[in-house]
């Protein structure tokens, strides 16, 4: 179990200071983390981590698996219809919004999930799929299909998504 609790729960906090919801999300989210990876009896584990869930997924429609890896500062805007396979990987400081799915190509491909660099930003209604890698800092463009590695420092778009410009200081 991670050893502060609060600085743990509360790891996106200042991140999502515009953003209730996000901030809602974030620590849900973060506490179904700290219950999946306890050393509480397993009934109680499971119980806490499905509970929090079903509020996550009910009130909030989005999925977040506690087993995401996810480093601190995880933004959300808005998040309804947000879809994150367990085995995705989020950098630091990564934006995620609406509408959007990251995981797998093909259904039972295990290892086949996306990883995310530190400070991605990833728009609206975006789809992410296998096993490809978003660099650090790159900005993924609302409604793209991102079946490709994608460089850092990068702005992509487009079905599938394609290399736009490079990141500029004061994108987000
Ligand atoms: C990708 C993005 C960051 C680019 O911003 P930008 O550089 O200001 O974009 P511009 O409007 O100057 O367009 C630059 C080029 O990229 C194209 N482009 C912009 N956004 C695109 C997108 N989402 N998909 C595909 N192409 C896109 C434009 O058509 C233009 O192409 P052209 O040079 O051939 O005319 C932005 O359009 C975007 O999608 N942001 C996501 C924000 C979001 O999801 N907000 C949701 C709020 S609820």
């Amino acid at each position: 179990m991670p050893g502060d609790v609060s600085a743990w729960v509360l790891q996106d906090w200042a991140a999502n200071a515009a953003t209730p919801k996000g901030r809602a999300i974030t620590v849900l989210f973060r506490l179904a983390q700290l219950a999946g990876r306890s050393e509480l009896p397993r009934p109680v584990r499971v119980a806490t981590t499905t509970a929090l869930r079903v509020v996550l997924e009910l009130v909030f429609r989005v999925e977040l698996p506690w087993r995401l890896e996810v480093g601190p500062g995880l933004r959300v805007f808005h998040g309804t219809g947000l879809v994150v396979h367990e085995q995705v990987r989020l950098g630091a400081g990564c934006v995620l919004r609406h509408a959007t799915s990251i995981g797998l190509a093909h259904t039972d491909d295990l290892d086949g999930a996306p990883t995310l660099g530190d400070e991605v930003v990833v728009g609206t209604q975006v789809v992410i799929l296998g096993p490809v890698t978003i660099g650090d800092r790159a900005i993924v463009g609302a409604g793209s299909v991102v079946v490709d590695d994608v460089a850092p420092d990068t702005v992509v778009g487009g079905n599938p998504a394609r290399y736009l410009r490079d990141r500029r200081p004061g994108d987000s």
